[in-house]
């Protein structure tokens, strides 16, 4: 029988409210990755995508695909209970560390349950280190008793954790990765969801991994050709003028650090906070190279617009990771 006019828009207007609610609710949580310095950059965002992807592609019904893009985001809020000494630390975990670190399924769980209509992303996230063989953690699940949210996210973490640099080694090439996740398919991971990620990904990995933003502009790649080691930045997340006398301005840039060696964008890298005065950035044989185009690029506040070529600059100054 269909519902009374008034139920239905309340209905509505709950589920509106809802979404609202789980919006905000990612929102402020990344922002506390970003504190932490926990976001891998561009992959993260991308990976989430795809992992929702692999849920359409498998047949997820809506409340599993919106379980699913809580957990994809958020599957590792719990590391912000990890001490930095161990997030960070240069060099391999030793077992009383690890142990720690493996805690971070329970924080995430403990922390999202709390929240009205999260009860089931949080268990996803309990159990986004489960292995497929049942030699996961934290309950030794197997198989088809690990929720199918969680074997995605299992996937696209590892992916992610294999290509994202950390304080003791190098990011791994993509196509490394793939066949390193190929090889898992069966022991680690579930096959089908492997088999569905690599259908389609694999061949936006190019793209994703070559860079984003105006590096699709050839003239960028151009002035890339010309750097024999330097950072290519692609993105910034914002910029606030300290000073309007000097122009000299403060930011951070959000997912869109690339490093470059030898003429050729290798891989990404993490965010990182500038401070730099432009007329000094800008000044006399401080612009090695302009870019041929000026792609028009929104501002991101209301409709205005601006239209830049990029720059091959001497120096920009960095002055270090997202949280320092
Ligand atoms: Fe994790």
């Amino acid at each position: 029988m269909p519902r009374p006019p008034l139920e239905s828009f309340r209905v509505k207007q709950a589920e509106e409210q809802l979404s609202t609610l789980r919006s905000s609710v990612i929102c402020a949580f990344n922002q506390l990755l970003d504190l932490k310095d926990l976001n891998t950059g561009v992959h993260s965002t991308r990976l989430a995508e795809w992992g929702l992807r692999v849920g359409q592609e498998l047949g997820l019904d809506e409340a599993a695909l919106r379980n699913l893009e809580v957990a994809a985001l958020l599957h590792d809020i719990g590391k912000v209970g990890v001490p930095d000494a161990i997030l960070k630390k240069p060099g391999h975990l030793d077992s009383d560390e690890c142990a720690l670190m493996k805690k971070h399924p329970e924080y995430g769980w403990a922390v999202l349950r709390m929240l009205p209509g999260f009860e089931h992303a949080a268990l996803d996230i309990l159990h986004h280190h489960e292995r497929f063989d049942g030699a996961g953690y934290p309950a030794h699940l197997k198989g088809a008793e690990i929720p199918i949210v969680s074997r995605i996210v299992a996937v696209i973490d590892a992916f992610d954790a294999m290509v994202s640099s950390r304080p003791y080694r190098k990011g791994l090439p993509y196509k490394e990765a793939v066949r390193r996740l190929a090889q898992a398919s069966g022991t680690q991971f579930d096959p089908a969801v492997v088999r569905c990620f690599l259908s389609f990904a694999q061949d936006e990995m190019a793209t994703v991994f070559a860079a984003a933003g105006p590096a699709a502009d050839s003239s960028v790649l151009d002035l890339v050709t010309g750097v024999r080691y330097g950072l290519l930045v692609t993105d910034h997340w914002y910029t606030r003028v300290l000073d309007p006398r000097t122009l000299v301005v403060t930011g951070l840039t959000r997912n869109g650090v690339w490093l470059i060696e030898d003429g050729e964008i290798t891989r990404p890298i993490r965010n990182l906070r500038f401070t730099q005065s432009y007329p000094q950035a800008l000044a006399p044989g401080a612009v090695l190279g302009v870019g041929a185009h000026a792609p028009a690029e929104v501002a991101g506040w209301g409709l205005a617009c601006y239209a830049a070529p990029a720059l091959r600059l001497a120096g920009w100054n960095f002055t270090g990771g997202a949280s320092g």
